[in-house]
């Protein structure tokens, strides 16, 4: 299957539409990385999502919606809040008023119309309106749901551009919707609102806990297996304990470049022996100063420096681009900073990270 780079003209947006409602799947824009989309109640096309992204079928799908659909509509179609008490409506509503549409993921009991598939069998759908305008438009032609996991290969960088969704799906769909570089860069916020209206976080993302946490006046659980390691999490079946890996052993280094010891150092170093090129991802806006500080530490290496703003929000929408370029550039070991600041979108950020080095972390010596 040749797969054809669309623009986002009103026409190119109506060709799309038109596969979506064929059947087929077309790769979207959305503003946090882009989605393989498909139609959400068709069994047919969310198949198809799990075999052309190589996803086990435990790990649930996100519907996106089009802006401004009320609650009490989504109430009678895709959900069942029957059991929801008067608080966990306030706190929905506040919820959908305030951060939709936006980054923001919410769990829910699901109607019976929302086919298993999507839901891996979960009694709870997540839903989504993304805030991309691309998106949007797609959303509103179609006035149907859009089951989209990001648009790579099971487990690997998710693709915040069209280029990126090309090298991971190329040959698999028939288009890629081009929106430009997405704006927030890292995956949506996923909680879970329970009967009762007891918010829990599944994944950290777009809109920081902090905020959420503003708006609803109450603190936010994190469940206790975010940080697992069981290959079939049961709360938030989508966080596995290593995801977003690079192909390359990406290490993650035990606290900020400038900060690290002569005992990491040496670590450091032996786990890098014998990699005469060496991918860093740093956070700074002097990148000369940190080039010249890592240099000496690696005498006989070359490095290839990718660095990123210290303001969390300004480095999180590259942050997939830049591991995809060490991932794809000529060194053999990547090593990544910890984000300094790790409230706002910097939470999210080291999630990744983690997440990514995870498979790689402790390196074999
Ligand atoms: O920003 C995003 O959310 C992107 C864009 C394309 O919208 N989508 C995305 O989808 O990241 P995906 O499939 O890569 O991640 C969906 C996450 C997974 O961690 C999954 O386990 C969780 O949402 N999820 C979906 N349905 C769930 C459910 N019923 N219960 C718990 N977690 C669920
Ligand atoms: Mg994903």
């Amino acid at each position: 299957m040749q797969t054809q780079i669309l623009s986002p003209s009103p026409r190119q947006i109506e060709r799309a539409a038109e596969a979506l409602r064929q059947g087929q799947l077309v790769a979207i824009p959305t503003e946090t990385v882009y989605g393989l989309a498909g139609n959400g109640l068709d069994e047919a096309a969310v198949t198809q999502i799990f075999a052309v992204k190589e996803r086990p079928r435990f790990n649930p799908l996100i519907l996106h919606l089009a802006a401004g659909i009320p609650l009490e509509t989504l109430q009678g179609w895709l959900l069942d809040l029957s059991a929801f008490t008067p608080v966990a409506q306030e706190r929905l509503a506040t919820l959908t008023n305030t951060f939709w549409p936006g980054p923001l993921t919410l769990v829910l009991p699901k109607s019976t119309l929302v086919p298993d598939l999507v839901s891996s069998g979960l009694p709870t759908v997540a839903l989504r309106v993304p805030a991309h305008p691309v998106a949007q438009a797609l959303l509103q032609a179609l006035q149907m749901p859009l089951a989209a996991p990001s648009a790579n290969r099971f487990g690997r960088i998710s693709p915040t551009s069209a280029r990126a969704v090309y090298a991971e799906l190329s040959g698999r769909i028939p288009y890629i919707l081009d929106g430009g570089p997405c704006a927030v860069g890292v995956e949506s916020t996923v909680l879970k609102l329970s009967p009762e209206g007891i918010p829990t976080l599944l994944r950290p993302g777009g809109i920081p806990l902090e905020t959420l946490e503003a708006h609803l006046g109450l603190r936010i659980r994190l469940p206790a297996e975010s940080t697992g390691s069981s290959a079939h999490p049961r709360e938030s079946p989508g966080q596995l304990s290593s995801h977003y890996a690079p192909s390359k052993p990406l290490l993650l280094l035990p606290r900020g470049i400038f900060q690290l010891q002569p005992a990491d150092w040496q670590q450091i170093q032996s786990q890098s022996l014998g990699h005469a090129r060496v991918g860093i991802l740093g956070f700074s806006r002097e990148p000369e100063k940190l080039l010249q500080h890592l240099q000496p530490h690696f005498p006989a290496a070359t490095l290839h420096l990718e660095v990123l703003d210290p303001d969390p929000s300004l480095a999180a929408s590259s942050l997939f681009a830049s591991l995809r370029r060490l991932d794809e550039g000529a060194a053999t070991l990547l090593l990544a900073e910890p984000p300094p600041l790790q409230q706002g979108l910097g939470h999210a950020m080291m999630d990744r990270l983690q997440r990514a080095s995870r498979p790689w972390n402790p390196l074999p010596p």
